[in-house]
């Protein structure tokens, strides 16, 4: 396989934050491209509500406190992050632009962002980490799982995984089936001659059943192979990486995997792509941070758009977040450079919003940072 190399495009003069990136790559990215970025299930209120969560969310400053010498610096798993933004896994990233994944680890690694590769990238997990591992500036590495069928395939693509550098692996949860997308299906989304899951390739096709008239072709064939807690306790035997899960949302599926002694949690909705009408991941993650009671890092993602946004994160107990479609904005838009810039705005705005706030480091962002109706 040809591999791209990141390209660094014009960055367009009129972008000041990211919202102006997401209207350039809606005028760049072709209706097929643009209905599987954009869009989320049913009729989209999960989508739309992660990002007004965070903006309903008043922040009460405080003043006249110390601020020189801070910083955005953190730690997760025992690493040193220069902020606590990642990119969250996104399938499919050379359909924003051809450098793919490529290009969105350069640019990670150039800004000092974690980066989580998806199962279903569009190019080799192995090219996605050669591009940032040497960088020693770049946050952390790690890789989605989505748990195939196959345990066989499974321990394979984990063995893959620690031999290509990645730091931890992040089991998606959430999904056990594809949310219902109508934007997709209106679009009659499919991927372009030539792109592929191609970490997948060599997976052994779901055994086929011949279902009767009253078999759900969901329940009786795709969902007999769907993960359960027992496969995530079998996952961590396989590996030495940490393993964190991604896509809990309720108290008592914390508590789970508080038992199974999981490294990390990342409480998402999956950007309002799987299950519609559930809260905004804002109003999820309070519950979510008490079940554990500090025992691991909760992370967070959905509709963080701006520096406030992480700060109000960070009050609500996240040690971290992870931004998706706004870096297939910024890649749509300029590549590499798009990508370097959003992640650039994000902190440049997360820094403002401290100063504002009275905070020198993130440790001193708390919940009283918050106005209480
Ligand atoms: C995703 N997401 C996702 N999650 C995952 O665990 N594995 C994946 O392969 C994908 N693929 C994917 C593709 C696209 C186009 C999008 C937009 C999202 C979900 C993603 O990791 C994250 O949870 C959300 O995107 C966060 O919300 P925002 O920042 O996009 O609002």
């Amino acid at each position: 396989m040809q591999l791209p190399s990141p390209t660094l495009q014009p960055i367009p003069a009129d972008i000041v934050n990211l919202a102006d990136y997401e209207r350039h790559a809606r005028e760049r990215l072709d209706a097929n491209a643009w209905a599987y970025f954009a869009g989320g299930a049913g009729d989209e209120q999960t989508l739309a509500a992660n990002q007004q969560a965070w903006q309903q969310l008043a922040l009460l400053p405080r003043v006249l406190r110390p601020l020189a010498g801070g910083h955005t610096r953190t730690t997760l798993l025992g690493r040193e992050l220069l902020h606590p933004i990642l990119a969250a896994p996104m399938a499919f990233l050379r359909l924003a632009e051809d450098s793919g994944e490529i290009g969105l680890a350069y640019a990670c690694a150039a800004m000092g962002a974690g980066l989580v590769a998806s199962t279903q990238a569009s190019l080799p997990l192995e090219a996605i980490a050669a591009t940032c591992l040497q960088d020693a500036a770049r946050g952390p590495l790690w890789f989605q799982m989505y748990l195939q069928h196959d345990r066989g395939f499974n321990r394979e693509l984990l063995q893959r995984v620690e031999a290509a550098g990645y730091e931890a692996v992040v089991v998606t949860v959430d999904a056990p089936t594809s949310g219902v997308r109508d934007r997709e299906r209106r679009a009659q989304f499919r991927l372009p001659p030539g792109m592929a899951a191609v970490n997948l390739q060599g997976l052994p096709p779901l055994p086929t059943v011949a279902l009767n008239p009253q078999q759900s072709p969901l329940f009786d064939s795709l969902l007999r192979h769907a993960p359960t807690w027992e496969d995530i306790a079998w996952l961590q035997e396989q590996t030495r990486l940490p393993v964190l899960l991604k896509g809990i949302t309720h108290p008592a599926d914390a508590r789970e995997a508080q038992r199974l002694q999981v490294a990390g949690l990342i409480c998402s909705n999956h950007g309002g792509r799987t299950l519609d009408t559930m809260p905004a991941t804002a109003r999820l993650l309070p519950a979510v941070v008490q079940a554990v009671q500090g025992d691991m890092p909760v992370l967070v993602d959905g509709g963080i758009r701006r520096g406030t946004d992480v700060l109000k994160a960070l009050a609500l107990g996240a040690s971290a977040v992870l931004v998706g479609r706004p870096l297939a904005w910024g890649l749509a838009t300029a590549g590499a450079a798009g990508v370097a810039h959003v992640l650039r705005l994000l902190r440049d705005e997360l820094e403002a919003a401290m100063a504002l706030t009275g905070c020198r480091t993130l440790a001193d962002i708390s919940a009283d940072l918050l106005l209480r109706d």
